[in-house]
């Protein structure tokens, strides 16, 4: 048996394919980008895009089993094109929040639309419906405990019952394996509800660090987060911190019930990630320690946003691939700067050269040979491998393909904007193969 793990390199997703492997299941992962993806060896890793599920017949052909990362604009169509190839069984990454049927739950209706998707199709269904995760204190508290051992949060005594990772992918992977699960919807919470508060006190004691809680107002909060989150996302994390003061969350025994044993409890998940807590010393320079702290307010992580301006270099230059110059320009700032070999360059020109270079070499594929991320920049090694269907330097077209080599760096603003953009290139092996070097050039 085969079993698809869509989202594999995510935080649930890669305690999946772990869990399939030791159970001695054959294992496919889907990721968008297989260069970066760092998978198990024994896993055979396909390149593909829930948002495009025409990229998806690869990964599926041969597969009876999937699992589901909720992608909801297109969740009809990948549910369509998976039981087409075959699929049988599909376990749903979904949410708790789909309990909530206020009606204004952004959240609840994301996952909702992946669920109705699923329940429509032919395909036998279980929904892990996970509340929140333990791994969300990473992103919101990671940074400001490894650089000043305070955490600054609203609402201290809203109780959650946060849950291990591990434990959502344990459920999934009963679910998977095992029969008597369909048509069944697994709420799924670790086994206590623990305060704000009490929680940071956790991973004090585990980590052995000191960490202190300063409790902020909601106003603060909003302020700070709305930074770095999108509106409604912040007013929903706020609503259900203020509820959880209210009315706090009661721990449900799904996962003892499903996997034969305990949810793994907040200490047991503070132990596990001790090492990103550990307390980090931001370099000699107090001029680079003020100037971090101004650009990455208290409530995404340094190591998030490089994780988010990663993804977005990615996305961009997936976009280059599907010769969509919107998709590359809608992340650059009013006020971008561009530089192309230490030249500056204005947008127009910029927009002017990238259009004139897709009409030369159209089908121009980019290969991201590797990125990095540093502080707030992104910098990628890129191959382009294309053949020249246009005239190019006074050159007729030629139809051969040529490759060339060139160094990106991405400078991204707390939005997520690129503000600075430079283009170093390595031409030559282009170039010759073009016959468009002389040869005492060379
Ligand atoms: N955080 C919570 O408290 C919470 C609570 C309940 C439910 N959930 C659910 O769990 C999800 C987060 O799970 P997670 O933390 O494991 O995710 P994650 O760490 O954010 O990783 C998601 C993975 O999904 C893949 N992915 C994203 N968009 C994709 C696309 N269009 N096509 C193919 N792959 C795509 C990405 O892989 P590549 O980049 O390799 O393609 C990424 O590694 C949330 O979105 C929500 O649905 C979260």
């Amino acid at each position: 048996m085969t079993v698809l793990v869509t989202g594999a390199t995510g935080t649930v997703g890669r305690h999946v394919v772990d869990q399939l492997l030791s159970a001695g299941v054959r294992v496919r992962a889907l990721t968008r980008n297989p260069a970066t993806a760092a998978l198990p060896d024994r896993v055979e890793v396909f390149e593909g895009d829930l948002e495009q599920p025409g990229t998806l017949h690869a990964a599926l052909h041969g597969v009876e089993r999937l699992f589901l990362f909720p992608v909801p604009e297109t969740a009809r169509e990948v549910v369509a094109v998976a039981e087409e190839a075959g699929v049988r069984r599909v376990v749903v990454l979904s949410s708790s929040s789909v309990l909530d049927t206020s009606g204004d739950n952004y959240s609840g209706e994301h996952h909702r639309t992946v669920e109705r998707a699923v329940e429509k199709s032919g395909v036998e269904w279980t929904f892990v419906r996970p509340d929140e995760f333990a791994a969300n204190v990473l992103w919101k508290w990671g940074h400001s405990i490894r650089t000043e051992g305070v955490v600054r949060a609203p609402y201290g005594n809203a109780r959650r019952v946060l849950i291990h990772e591990a434990d959502v992918a344990a459920v999934a992977v009963a679910a998977l394996l095992q029969d008597g699960h369909a048509g069944q919807a697994y709420l799924l919470t670790g086994p206590e509800a623990l305060s704000q508060a009490e929680q940071v006190r956790v991973i004090a004691e585990t980590t052995g660090r000191s960490i202190l809680f300063e409790e902020i107002t909601p106003d603060q909060a909003r302020a700070s987060m709305g930074r770095a989150m999108p509106q409604p996302v912040v007013e929903m994390v706020l609503d259900y911190l203020a509820e959880a003061v209210a009315r706090p969350p009661a721990p449900v025994d799904t996962v003892e019930r499903i996997t034969g044993r305990p949810a793994r409890t907040f200490a047991r998940w503070a132990a596990d990630h001790a090492g990103d807590f550990a307390a980090q010393h931001e370099g000699p320079s107090g001029i680079r320690h003020a100037e971090r702290k101004e650009t990455m307010p208290g409530t995404l992580s340094e190591q998030s946003v490089q994780e988010r301006n990663k993804e977005l270099a990615l996305s961009m230059a997936a976009a280059w691939n599907r010769g969509e110059l919107h998709g590359i320009t809608k992340h650059w700032a009013a006020d971008i700067q561009h530089f192309s070999e230490d030249r500056p360059v204005p947008s127009e020109a910029m927009v002017s050269a990238m259009e004139a270079g897709l009409a030369a070499f159209p089908d121009l594929q980019m290969e991201v040979k590797s990125i990095v991320a540093e502080g707030d920049r992104v910098i990628l090694r890129i191959t382009v491998t294309a053949s020249q269907q246009g005239e190019f330097l006074g050159k007729a077209p030629t139809g051969r393909k040529v490759t060339w080599y060139m160094l990106e760096e991405l400078r991204f603003n707390d939005a997520g904007q690129v503000i600075e953009h430079y283009d170093v290139f390595n031409y030559l092996p282009m170039l010759k193969k073009l016959d468009l070097v002389p040869a005492d050039v060379l």
